[in-house]
């Protein structure tokens, strides 16, 4: 039996795409192998969001080929897959001669042909093109990221076209997934015994179908809160849904929130700068008086929900200034934790052609500054649950002590605690006793 090592970079929906490479592989008698060094056939799926992710690329692939391979003389087939993949596209085997094949973002379900046409000679063979219309978004359990929390895609590409993002040119256009393919999938996560699923797209709140059948009997403003109440009635144990587009964050997904408790209290709405000199730069389509609106929802929900966001800094021309209004922003939202990422210019984005006049010295004392403030609030918000008993869904032995078992709450932080029972893939109840930088501590209640 052939067997396949693959490694994945970037976002969630990468993630969720290798499961499927994964399961398809399974199911055309591969075998997935956790060690490079044995596989005949080592993949990477790619990420271009930033340089840095795309680098790293080309540092594995070298590091792949210049291995011994113990398994086999022969070397490995490389194939390169996802964002990378989808924007260089044929570039890719003039830029790095030890790639065997490329498939675009929207061709995983044809990974298979793609080894064996490489096998059988072919060697430099790309496919770009779009998705079959039968392709299977179903995702084997043995395939699964994690056991226990699944991803189910429900809208694919992005229509915004922020200047800086390679999103839009590497996933291609909004496309939603029919509804009721969608329920499938929830129930048949649920009867496997999944506790906890993720709804993903790039903009979740986008979510537009061909037809709302399936969602009938469901009331809501827009698709998406339709479509999270349909979910909702499946009864899964938890549901979380990312990444939602301000502009597009409809309040009544917070009723819908409010009306179903297997909706989780989590909302991550990136906001990217506090600056609306930035944010028009950005072309990001909407204000900071329009963002504080839907925190100012948020926060005055009945259930207490946590809001999570993302921050560039060094956005070309941002200012002191408007740094200082990202602080400002902070401040008031009292972010429950924030991803923060230096600005990094894109090939072929509209911020392309500005000048990156930001200094590198003056991006990371921006970053420190950002991440100092944002600390402040995040251990704010973690102390505020010591003292209280909490749900959480436990997931794996904790990566730094073996004794402590570890989770997610519904509000998505994380908990460690020590237990020596067999808990994992149980939602259970854990007093909270101490919190540190990005976890909080505590005992079986
Ligand atoms: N430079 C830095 N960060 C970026 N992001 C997207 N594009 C870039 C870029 N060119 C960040 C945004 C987005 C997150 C997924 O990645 O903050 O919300
Ligand atoms: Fe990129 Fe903006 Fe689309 Fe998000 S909304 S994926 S940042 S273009």
């Amino acid at each position: 039996m052939k067997k396949v090592y693959l490694e994945t970079f970037g976002c969630q929906m990468n993630v969720s795409d290798s499961e499927r490479v994964a399961t398809q592989l399974e199911k055309d008698g591969y075998e997935i192998t956790p060690s490079e060094d044995l596989a005949d056939v080592i993949l990477f799926n790619t990420c271009s969001v930033r340089e840095k992710a795309e680098n790293k690329l080309y540092s594995r692939i070298g590091e792949v080929r210049s291995a011994k391979n113990v398994n086999n003389s022969n070397q490995p087939i490389v194939g390169v897959l996802g964002c990378v993949a989808q924007l260089e596209g044929e570039i890719l085997f003039q830029r790095n001669q030890k790639i065997d094949f490329v498939l675009g973002t929207k061709a995983v379900g044809r990974i298979s042909s793609a080894i064996e046409n490489v096998r059988n000679g072919n060697d430099s063979f790309f496919d770009l093109a779009e998705r079959e219309e039968n392709y299977d978004w179903s995702v084997s359990k043995t395939q699964m990221f994690s056991s226990h929390v699944g991803f189910v895609p429900i809208i694919e590409g992005c229509n915004k076209f922020c200047t800086y993002c390679i999103v839009p040119f590497s996933r291609g256009r909004e496309k939603s997934l029919a509804p009721d393919e969608i329920i499938k999938q929830v129930l048949r996560l649920r009867q496997e015994g999944i506790k906890e699923i993720h709804l993903i797209g790039q903009n979740v709140n986008s979510y537009r179908p061909k037809t709302e059948e399936g969602l009938e009997n469901f009331h809501g403003a827009t698709p998406f809160s339709k479509l999270l109440r349909a979910v909702a009635a499946t009864g899964l144990e938890r549901i979380k849904f990312t990444t939602s587009f301000p502009r597009d964050f409809h309040p009544d997904i917070i009723d819908a929130i409010n009306e179903n408790e297997n909706l989780c209290n989590w909302v991550h709405l990136p906001v990217q700068s506090g600056s609306n000199n930035v944010l028009k730069a950005m072309r990001r389509g909407h204000t900071i008086e329009s963002y504080i609106e839907k925190v100012v929802k948020i926060k005055s929900s009945a259930r207490k929900i946590s809001l999570t966001t993302d921050f560039i800094i060094g956005f070309p021309n941002e200012t002191d200034q408007d740094f200082q209004a990202t602080l400002d922003l902070i401040k008031y939202c009292e972010f429950d934790s924030s991803y923060i990422f230096k600005y990094s210019p894109r090939p072929g984005t509209p911020a392309f052609k500005m000048v990156d006049n930001v200094s590198p010295k003056e991006k990371t004392n921006r970053f420190l500054e950002l991440e100092k403030v944002q600390r402040i609030y995040q251990q704010k918000a973690l102390q505020s649950s010591i003292g209280k008993s909490v749900e959480i869904l436990v997931e794996k032995f904790s990566s730094k002590n073996e004794a402590e078992l570890s989770g997610h709450t519904s509000c998505q932080k994380v908990v460690n605690f020590k237990c020596f029972d067999d808990l994992i893939g149980k939602i259970v109840k854990v007093k909270i006793t101490s919190s540190k930088l990005n976890t909080l501590f505590g005992e079986i209640s």
